[in-house]
């Protein structure tokens, strides 16, 4: 007897597969995506999946729960440092520097891209080792209206979702200079507490004390409760920032929120940071950022110091999006039509091919129906699967003519071949 040995191949925990109707919705997704990114003159970029695990280092920060704890890291066989990218801003800002995007190009830079990325994070719903990010980042965005374009290009994107239940969260930690003063006083207070704190927030009161606010220990929240709050250490201009840009929302009439602690998980950032995040629980669960971002004007500079660029942009995971977006996406994702050509029996199947091709050169999307079936039983199938139409090559092919099929609205006319 032979030794079958059944499949037993699993894929790593945390990733996920697309396929079938998943697989056109992500597509539908991601067109709809790049479409919204075409309308505010993003670009597309692709940067490669693994890089330097000193550039996170340096970008991200190496206090952070990114670099310290997600990032999935090996040494290659010369020994040097490799990570699978995490996020791709500290990429995009590689790519700049090292292809001198900056030197060519005084103006504005702005790119997008959708790309996998990983984090050893413990997976859960909206939560992967691997997931795709859509992001977009604005250089030499020196100008108020950076932030109102990149405000206004989240807030399209979740409208054109159909995610209106949203919170905008917003803050402004400012610039080195004010959070320098804030973290002097930060520390004052902390210092009284520190004994209380977990385990992560002692370790980060001595190497990045900032990211306390980013706890996610419940007692340490309420630690945190009376501590002082950085929007009170902004000078005038860093204030006037955030007064326009609540203005600018407020005349769009968006609801937002300041939040105080906000500083996200990066360490690239100053002045304004935000968050979008679904405002029901239900479908994301307790992942319920969909978007984050902010601005990182002193980015450039510190990968080199002979650069300088000002810049603004944000990220959203595509799976949250989706999780979100459920319902919206399920209803909109088959924008494609699609014929299924069937000869009526194989005396026709030259026809059929032919006509198939003569479609498809019209754009159209054909499924050439070839297989040894019986007539009824391909028309059949063409009704499970879904086609919008069927084209029935017969008889009537020797006028030039074939039976189109129209399945949804369950009707049928006989057309001549240059009518379709
Ligand atoms: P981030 O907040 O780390 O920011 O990630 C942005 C978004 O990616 C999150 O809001 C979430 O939707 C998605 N995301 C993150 N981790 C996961 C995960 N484990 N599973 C599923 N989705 C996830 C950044 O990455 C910055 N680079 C954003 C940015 C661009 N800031 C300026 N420019």
């Amino acid at each position: 007897m032979i030794n079958m040995k059944k499949f037993t191949y699993q894929k790593i925990k945390g990733t996920r597969d697309y396929y079938l109707e998943e697989g056109l919705k992500l597509k539908f997704v991601e067109e709809k995506l790049e479409k919204l990114a075409t309308n505010y003159f993003f670009k597309p970029i692709k940067f490669p999946v693994f890089e330097y695990k000193n550039l996170f280092q340096k970008t991200v920060g190496k206090e952070t729960d990114i670099v310290n704890k997600e990032m999935y890291h090996f040494l290659d066989r010369k020994g040097r440092g490799i990570v699978l990218r995490p996020e791709g801003t500290a990429s995009t800002m590689r790519l700049i520097l090292e292809n001198k995007l900056l030197d060519t190009n005084k103006n504005d830079l702005r790119f997008y891209y959708l790309e996998n990325m990983f984090r050893y994070e413990r997976p859960q719903k909206g939560r992967q080792r691997e997931f795709i990010q859509f992001g977009v980042e604005f250089i030499n965005a020196d100008s108020i209206y950076a932030d109102y374009e990149i405000l206004d290009l989240a807030i399209s994107i979740l409208k054109q979702f159909k995610i209106n239940n949203y919170c905008l969260e917003l803050n402004s930690i400012g610039s080195l200079e004010t959070r320098k003063n804030y973290i002097k006083d930060l520390k004052k207070y902390l210092t009284k507490v520190k004994d209380q704190l977990s385990i992560d927030s002692k370790v980060r009161f001595e190497k990045n004390i900032l990211r306390i606010l980013d706890t996610k220990n419940q007692n340490d929240i309420l630690l945190l409760k009376d501590a002082p709050k950085i929007i009170d250490y902004l000078d005038q201009k860093e204030k006037d920032n955030l007064n326009n840009i609540e203005n600018h929302l407020k005349a769009k009439k968006i609801n937002y929120k300041i939040n105080p602690f906000l500083v996200r998980g990066l360490d690239y950032y100053n002045d304004l940071v935000f968050e979008f995040s679904e405002a029901d629980k239900n479908s994301l669960g307790t992942q319920k950022t969909i978007i984050g971002g902010g601005r990182y004007d002193y980015l450039i500079n510190d990968l080199d110091q002979t650069k300088n660029a000002k810049a603004i942009g944000f990220a959203l995971g595509i799976e949250r999006l989706i999780l979100s977006a459920r319902d919206y996406i399920d209803r909109n994702y088959q924008k494609n039509i699609y014929y299924s050509v069937i000869p009526v029996s194989n005396q026709y199947i030259k026809e059929a091919y032919q006509i198939s091709e003569f479609l498809r050169n019209k754009d159209k999307n054909i499924y050439f129906n070839f297989n040894e079936q019986k007539f009824n039983k391909k028309l059949l199938q063409a009704v499970k699967s879904n086609f919008d139409f069927v084209i029935i090559v017969g008889k009537e092919i020797k006028n030039n003519k074939i039976i189109l099929k129209d399945i949804r609205a369950k009707s049928e006319k006989e057309i001549s071949i240059d009518k379709l």
